[in-house]
This record gives structure tokens, sequence and C-alpha cells, in this order.
């Protein structure tokens, strides 16, 4: 048995960039490290599932890679709609992992291989778009590693979830052709799960005779509004990520959600867009 963590959806962003000033988003990363670091047993490495900046800067992926080499195990990264391949490569050289895929088209896919179950990494990037797609070069180069080892338990870890959520202004920008991803893992019975973030909240859904789930956001949350199709709402609920557990065998992978910090009371209180440290007095009342 061995644990392995996974967060995403950082949006980090300069200093005084609007995802920090409104979110706190690097604050909460820190915390999120410190609480992966503090897990007892401390999970064996760490998947981040992309969203990893706001606005895919050089100064933001500085301040990103600054914070995540406090995490005191090795974390793999992919791209999410708000990313750029090359400022990841860029500030992360010494994750050669980054480079498996480089000559095509510079997509982000690798696989890791050093552990139990094996982990197949997809880049669901299209620069300049919210929504995602896999194109018949990553869906091509996925069929051809699950060929490589079709006995062999597998988790696929991705940043667009390939399914329908009921936040319909997220699905409208979700992945173009999850269809067609369906289509290859149908073919296959060793997928245990698929990985995803992007949603910014807790999500499962039966995918293509596997598991797919979403981790929710390492800062802000979208409220679960399901009922307006127009709405777009971010909260300030408890930020988290999902400690995965892998037993193996029948026992297979299981996924649980955890809570890196406070929300509302606890170290931030988002109030009319102020924040109020732990122990201050928090602000007039909030409509959310
Ligand atoms: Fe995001
Ligand atoms: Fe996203």
């Amino acid at each position: 048995m061995f644990t392995f963590a996974q967060i995403s959806d950082f949006h980090i962003s300069a200093p005084d960039g609007t995802a920090n000033s409104m979110y706190r988003t690097r604050r909460h990363l820190e915390v999120a490290v410190e609480h992966l670091n503090n897990l007892v047993p401390r999970p064996e490495f760490v998947l981040c599932t992309g969203d990893l900046v706001d606005g895919g800067g050089a100064d933001q992926y500085a301040v990103l890679a600054g914070v995540l080499k406090q995490l005191q195990m090795p974390f793999y990264l992919i791209p999410g709609n708000h990313d750029d391949r090359d400022g990841i490569r860029r500030h992360f050289p010494e994750h050669g992992y980054l480079m498996e895929m480089a000559g095509s088209d510079g997509f982000i896919q690798y696989t890791l291989e050093d552990w139990g179950p094996r982990f197949i990494a997809l880049d669901t990037l299209v620069p300049g778009q919210t929504g995602g797609r896999l194109c018949q070069t990553r869906l091509g180069w996925l069929d051809d590693r699950l060929g490589d080892q079709p006995d062999r338990p597998t988790i696929i870890f991705m940043h667009h979830p390939p399914f329908r959520t009921g936040l319909a202004r997220m699905d409208l920008k979700g992945l173009e052709d999850g269809a067609a991803l369906a289509e290859i893992l149908r073919r296959h019975d060793n997928i245990e799960a698929v990985l995803a973030g992007h949603l910014h909240r807790y999500i499962t859904h039966r995918f293509a005779g596997t598991i797919a789930v979403t981790a929710p956001a390492t800062a802000h949350q979208i409220a679960l509004d399901l009922d307006d199709p127009d709405s777009l709402r971010v909260i300030m609920e408890p930020p988290g990520g999902l400690l995965h557990v892998w037993f193996g065998g029948d026992d297979g992978l299981v996924s649980h959600q955890i809570y890196t910090g406070g929300g509302y009371g606890d170290h931030l209180i988002f109030a009319n867009g102020a924040y109020h440290p732990k122990g201050t007095p928090p602000g007039p009342a909030i409509a959310l």
C-alpha cells in the first residue's frame, strides 16, 4: 500500500495579479504544500493536474517553482488551459519527463513507471482556448502506451475531465474529444481511474468502464449552481485536493477528498473582496 496526493488549479499569479489579489492563490498553495508534507503517512509523490498558474507568464512560473520546491516528495506537472508548455519546461528544467513527447508539437505527455500501477499523463491544452482537446496525435500516443503494457494497472491523469458535469458553463468549455478517449479506454480493462482537475470541485463519474474524478482546487472553488445555465460563480469553500490510496489487487485504488486548509472561518475569510487573516475580525456579511 502507498499513498499519493493530487492537487490542482493553483492559479498562481503575480503578487498583485488578479487571482492572487482576489483568492490569495499563492498563500493557499503554500498551505496545501505544508499540509501534504505533514500527512502521515507522507504521500510518495504529488500529481499537479494543471492550471498551475493563472496567466502563463514567466513571473508566475517563478513563483510557482518557489512554492513547489518546498514539497518534500517528488511532484509531477501537467498543463491546464491557463498554462504555457514552454513556461513549465523552462522553470522546471530538472523535470526530465516534461521532454518525453517534446518533439511532437511540444505536448507534455509521459508515463511514470516506478510505482506498482503505471501512470499516464495526458496534455489537454489548446493554447488560447478554455476548453481542452486531445487530438489524434495525443490520442494515438496514448493508444500506443496502453498497448505497451496491457495487463498492468494504469492510472491516467489530465486537466480537463472527459465527462459532462452539470455545471453548464464549464461543460460548454470541456474536453472536445472525450468520446474518442472513451473509445480507446473501453478497449482496456486495466484502467483504474482517470484523475482530472479544471472543475475546482470534487466530482466522480463512471466513464468508459473506469472511474473518472475531478479534484477540488487549492484556492477558489466553483459554486455548485446546477439550476442556472448562465452561472459561473467562484466561492471560497474549503480548499483541498485528493489523497489516493493504492492497495492493488482487488482493492485497487481508493480516492479520498482532503481539505488542505479551512474555508470561511479558519485561516482566511472572504468578505466583499477583502480577506481577513485568522484572528482578525471578519468583514461585513457577504452574499454568495
Ligand atoms: Fe482552474
Ligand atoms: Fe482549467
